[in-house]
């Protein structure tokens, strides 16, 4: 995967041939250049954040002036509309995440942007369309970027732009996990903490329009009561308190609906110990985020006694096991985006911030118990 060829800055005017995006821990074919540069037609500027070493993105990321490169025969020139801030870009820049680009690095790994101009033998996309990224590390908080059409997937232009923009990450990761490790009927329970992120969002809707029950576990807040109520007028079951999961009342609930087939973890420590309490026997748990940043403890009765499964998912890794088979990615985005125009999966709640103000997003989006997704408009 690599950055844009040629970047110019315009504070320094230093120019960088960036090098292609390294994996620190893993070694696969995720190299795959994701900015294609063939002999000059023209050059363009671009505005995009920027970050040139790892640290606090509030300090680190800034604003700048970026040389395009010119578009090559099977190129797409995009203009990028909305792009989210999400823990794992936050993590990228900070330096703590599983893949990091060389530096200097544009931010962002999901997006929505419109095709406004395509290379000569470009087959697959036109002006107007709407594409997101196939993989991670594009670089999408910038307003315009030149991509081979190869890394780029399109929507249909006729959803909500919101919906659009974060739809590659958190709902794939929320279908997919619904999807491939138990087999979920009508009727059965999934339990899930961080049920308010993006990812627990997707998990209730997804899981209402198939008849799943959800038990969505939050942590205590002031506005627990409204929180709890938005997240059931979206489908969820139950919404409870971490606290609640401990306490001996929690039995009252599986008199309404059976013990979780599925436990989703976002969160790690002794939240996914809970979970894991309450889980079925032969049940799977299913680890996706570490927003604690504490380890999974599983206790030995777990193992022993109830034969659970502890599994770890990662979409990015799905998406890279799925690129020779591209319609495994395009069915499940026919089917959310299917779920969208029914009304049935709507994006989170989120705080549309300008590009310019992008400082005020990136603090944002590390404050806890805010409940929105910060969105970057272009
Ligand atoms: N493995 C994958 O493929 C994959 C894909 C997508 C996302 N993720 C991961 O999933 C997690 C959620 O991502 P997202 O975009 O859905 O998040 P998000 O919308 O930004 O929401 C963050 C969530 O984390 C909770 N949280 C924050 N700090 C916490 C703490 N110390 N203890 C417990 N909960 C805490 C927040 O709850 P409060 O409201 O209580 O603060 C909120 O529910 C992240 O770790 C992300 O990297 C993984």
């Amino acid at each position: 995967m690599r950055l844009p060829l040629l970047r110019v800055c315009s504070r320094s005017r230093a120019t960088f041939t960036a090098a292609p995006l390294k994996l620190k821990r893993l070694s696969d074919n995720a190299n795959a250049c994701h900015f294609t540069h063939s002999a000059g037609l023209r050059a363009q500027t671009c505005k995009a954040l920027v970050y040139s070493k790892h640290g606090d993105p509030a300090q680190v990321v800034q604003l700048e002036d970026v040389d395009l490169p010119p578009i090559g025969a099977q190129d797409v020139l995009v203009k990028m509309l909305a792009a989210p801030i999400n823990p794992s870009d936050i993590n990228m820049i900070q330096g703590t995440y599983a893949i990091l680009p060389d530096l200097p690095a544009v931010g962002g790994n999901e997006g929505v942007a419109e095709v406004i101009e395509v290379g000569s033998q470009v087959n697959s996309l036109k002006t107007g369309d709407w594409v997101i990224p196939k993989d991670a590390g594009l670089g999408t908080w910038r307003t315009e970027a030149v991509l081979s059409e190869d890394d780029v997937i399109s929507l249909p232009n006729n959803i909500p732009l919101l919906s659009a923009a974060t739809l590659g990450v958190n709902p794939c990761t929320a279908f997919r996990m619904l999807s491939d490790f138990e087999d979920l009927k009508p009727g059965d329970t999934v339990i899930q903490n961080a049920a308010n992120s993006g990812v627990g969002q997707a998990v209730i809707q997804i899981a209402a329009a198939r008849g799943v029950n959800t038990i969505n576990v939050i942590r205590d807040r002031p506005e627990f009561t409204h929180l709890s109520d938005r997240l059931k007028a979206i489908g969820a079951t139950h919404v409870i308190k971490e606290e609640a999961l401990r306490r001996p009342e929690i039995k009252e609930l599986f008199k309404t609906c059976p013990k979780p087939k599925l436990a989703l973890n976002g969160v790690g420590g002794k939240s996914a110990t809970e979970l894991l309490r309450h889980l079925q026997i032969g049940g799977s748990m299913v680890t996706y985020g570490g927003m604690a940043k504490q380890p999974v403890t599983v206790p030995v009765s777990a193992l022993i006694f109830k034969d659970v499964k502890v599994r770890g998912f990662w979409v990015t890794q799905w998406k890279r096991d799925h690129t020779s088979d591209e319609g495994a990615f395009k069915a499940m985005l026919d089917e959310l985006c299917s779920l969208i125009k029914q009304g049935k999966l709507s994006a989170p709640i989120c705080t549309k911030v300008s590009l310019q103000d992008y400082s005020k997003a990136l603090e944002a989006a590390t404050m806890p118990f805010t409940s929105a997704k910060q969105v970057l408009i272009m």
